[in-house]
């Protein structure tokens, strides 16, 4: 087995997969209220074209870790089929999806049977109008109970990613994480990143971790947990002495490139090297032409070999990648 091995020394263990880039919510740091032109229903990938490509990353490329990501992936009518699909060829690889669980306390249970391991939900908020302000939908109840059904159908342990907005949910940290440790789900705040589809980041306007921990020490005591980072994103801390962390992802403020395991595959399937990737290598017209598992396995090593040793945010010559964040996948 040869894995997917970069210039810079880095092996990608860690497969993002976008199965659509549509959603039913229309978070303003990430859509315009309007949507955005969707992917060709044509262009995207099948339920079985999705599972083969995951089969050559798990089988000839090393991958061990799967998570499905959208736009929302529990939009995609074939998901639970795809989940059980992937279990089956490996029994090991870990399996989770990223989602903003509407409609997940309807299918949690059916997941977590086809051998889903996690889940990590968005919730940004547990205020009803902050949640209206923020996704454009009144739909916080949906999001609670679809936490709790992950949680009660052994999706576990259920993670929370938030985004914090200056002027509209800056000040709720702490009321957010007293709400999760309570039901143990386990916080991690992002800082915002330049991938909306309408290019409104704004790098002044980003809160910092460094204001997270502030806002946070306000009403918690916060120690570094002792295991390493390693390629974990997440800098995570122990509240108020355990057994809760709490995690947050610097990817503006402290990158951490140098220890990325991670690569993406987008619903149409185009191998992405790196969220911030201006380029990408078309899988999907190999695997029409009836490409052999091998030569996919090639084209993906050939696809990761070049990837960039940073994102350059900071770098007065940064450039966005084409697509946005929903059609790539957290
Ligand atoms: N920066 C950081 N996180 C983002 N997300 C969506 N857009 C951005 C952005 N520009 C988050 C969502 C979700 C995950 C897929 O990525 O809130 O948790
Ligand atoms: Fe949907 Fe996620 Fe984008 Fe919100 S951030 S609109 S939940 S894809």
């Amino acid at each position: 087995m040869q894995p997917l091995l970069d210039q810079h020394g880095r092996v990608a263990t860690d497969l993002r997969v976008s199965l659509t880039d549509r959603c039913n919510l229309r978070c303003t740091y990430c859509m315009p209220a309007e949507g955005l032109d969707w992917m060709p229903l044509d262009d995207q990938l099948s339920d079985d074209e999705v599972v083969r490509l995951i089969g050559v990353a798990v089988r000839e490329l090393g991958v061990r870790e799967v998570r499905f990501t959208g736009g929302e992936p529990l939009v995609r009518r074939g998901l639970v089929d795809i989940v059980r699909q992937v279990r089956a060829l490996d029994a090991g690889v870990e399996m989770s999806i990223t989602t903003n669980a509407l409609g997940l306390s309807r299918t949690a249970g059916a997941l977590a049977e086809a051998g889903l391991d996690r889940v990590n939900v968005s919730l940004d908020t547990v205020r009803a109008d902050t949640f209206h302000e923020i996704t454009r939908r009144d739909r916080l109840d949906d999001v609670i109970a679809g936490l709790a059904a992950a949680e009660a159908a052994g999706l576990g342990p259920v993670k929370v990613n938030a985004v914090l907005l200056r002027g509209i949910n800056d000040d709720q940290a702490p009321e957010l994480l007293g709400w999760c440790v309570d039901r143990g789900y386990q916080l991690r705040f992002i800082e915002q990143m330049p991938l909306d589809a309408q290019h409104g980041w704004d790098r002044d306007a980003m809160v910092t971790a460094d204001e997270i921990f502030a806002s946070l020490a306000t009403r918690f005591t916060l120690t570094p947990a002792h295991e390493p980072r390693g390629s974990a994103p997440a800098e995570l801390f122990v509240v108020d002495g355990g057994p809760a962390t709490v995690g947050v992802i610097a990817s503006v403020t402290r990158p951490f490139c140098g220890d990325c395991d991670r690569v993406r595959l987008t619903a149409d399937g185009q191998v992405r090297n790196c969220l911030f990737a201006r380029s990408e290598s078309d899988l999907r017209s190999a695997l029409r032409a009836g490409a052999s598992d091998e030569d996919l396995a090639a084209r993906w090593r050939t696809a990761m070999w070049g990837k960039a040793a940073g994102h350059g945010i900071d770098d007065p010559s940064f450039l966005r990648p084409d697509r946005p964040m929903s059609a790539i996948g957290g």
